[in-house]
């Protein structure tokens, strides 16, 4: 269904503290270890976005007895071993989610019977070559369309470990490369061209698997595990949904906003590096904790320069470059963002999608095969109506919310539904820290 809704501004400023919802990536991953363990697996502050709901549902349907308490968000899985998952009666729908699909790709290449994945219209236009041509190396046998897209049919294999090195930087590509190395017949070599997000491994290190990342940070060795044990995970806040809060409050005047709890693993916190180099007003508290990092994160307004963002800074804040744009926008200078050629295989093509309702406002933004070049203007202020659209895409979505801040005119969200991927209350968290 799709809705539209009108979006606020924020004349005196952003204030207050907000706890984000579970970070997604780390979510999944809790539910795909816990569905793979033995025993039971306890999920605390699950991310109740919709890609994480279609993980669940899909676990389920391969046979998991999985419980949601969405008030607690506290999900309990009765993990089933590597030999336990049943065939699904009917297809598997991915929904939206790239994640659910790569991975579970890399989890059913090993099973004993077959699966057919389909996709949403977004999903289906996703390129899945990058996973099936290196897991078919390991012996995986997954057909997918002419188009190299979903649908795609997981047949039966038993695969062998192998050294794979990988074409593109992508978590979900080596994530999947990893869930099918745990079932192979001996040792697996994974090398990564950059480091990108190692959820999977430092999740399945604490399940008891056999995985050590060699000191070049960019080679993962798996050894074929028998058993993973079930654990009690607690997931931090996501800082891809932490960062629409951020530059908000960098960009809105009058502003100064606490984010608790937030994820600080070092392989996602570019979007900290950018604010720092831009000159952004930010305090970052770092909290003891056990597993994945984490922290409270102040921002308050800023006066922001211009910023050049390379290939080498990408995989840190993939999901964060439409933000960096529109903090590009507002900053004293010219910003380049290159080497991000990925965005164009995201929920929608993120550089041509972001240049487009960027130049609504009047950016002055120059798309590039791989990134873009932003003029900033720090004084922008739109007073024209604008009807910004999300194009279906949660991130796009969100940009849209915080681009109206500090605008008169009036924006309206097009495609609002799409902030529920990740986010389902994105609007009233912001709206809780409008000041009245
Ligand atoms: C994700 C990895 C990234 C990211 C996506 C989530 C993950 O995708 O963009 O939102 O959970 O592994 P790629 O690995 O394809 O870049």
């Amino acid at each position: 269904m799709r809705m539209e809704v009108t979006l606020q501004q924020a004349n005196k400023g952003l204030r207050g503290s907000l706890e984000v919802p579970g970070d997604k990536s780390i979510s999944h991953r809790a539910i795909m270890l816990g569905a793979l363990a033995q025993g039971v697996t306890t999920v605390k502050n699950f991310s109740d976005g919709q890609d994480c709901l279609t993980t669940l549902a899909a676990f389920k349907k391969l046979g998991v007895e999985i419980d949601f308490d969405t008030q607690a968000k506290k999900v309990v899985i009765n993990g089933r071993g590597f030999h336990g998952l049943r065939a699904a009666k009917e297809a598997l729908d991915m929904g939206n989610s790239g994640t659910t699909t790569r991975l579970l790709m890399g989890i059913l290449a090993a099973s004993s019977f077959e699966t057919s994945l389909v996709g949403d219209p977004s999903l289906s236009k996703r390129p899945m070559a990058r996973v099936t041509e290196p897991l078919a190396k390991m012996g995986a046998s997954i057909k997918i369309s002419s188009q190299q897209t979903l649908p795609a049919l997981i047949e039966p294999s038993s695969l062998k470990g192998t050294t794979i090195r990988l074409e593109v930087a992508s978590a979900q590509v080596k994530s999947a490369l990893i869930l099918a190395a745990l079932q192979a017949k001996g040792e697996s070599t994974i090398i990564e061209k950059l480091p990108t997000r190692n959820h999977t491994e430092l999740m399945l290190k604490q399940f008891g698997a056999n995985i050590e990342t060699l000191a070049d940070g960019l080679t993962i060795k798996v050894q074929p595990t028998k058993e993973l044990r079930g654990q009690e995970l607690v997931v931090p806040g996501d800082i891809s949904s932490a960062a629409f809060f951020m530059v908000a409050a960098a960009l809105t005047p009058n502003s100064k906003v606490k984010l608790i709890n937030v994820s600080l693993n070092p392989t996602r916190t570019g979007i900290l590096r950018v604010l720092e180099k831009m000159n952004a007003n930010m305090t970052i508290q770092a909290r003891q904790s056990d597993g994945e990092p984490l922290g409270d994160i102040i921002v308050e307004s800023s006066k922001l320069t211009a910023i050049k963002i390379g290939p080498k800074d990408v995989p840190a804040l993939i999901d964060e470059l439409p933000l960096v744009a529109l903090l590009a926008a507002h900053a004293d200078g010219i910003s380049e963002i290159r080497g991000a050629a990925e965005l164009r295989f995201k929920e929608t093509d993120r550089i041509k999608t972001v240049c487009q309702e960027l130049g609504k406002l009047g950016v002055n933004v120059k798309e590039l095969q791989d990134g873009m070049v932003i003029e900033g203007q720090p004084q922008l202020r739109v007073t024209a109506d604008i009807s910004w659209d999300s194009h279906g895409d949660h991130r796009l979505g969100m940009l849209g919310a915080v681009a109206a801040l500090r605008n008169p005119g009036q924006f309206r969200l097009k495609n609002s539904q799409a902030l529920g991927i990740s986010y389902p209350s994105f609007l009233t968290d912001l709206a809780s820290l409008i000041v009245g």
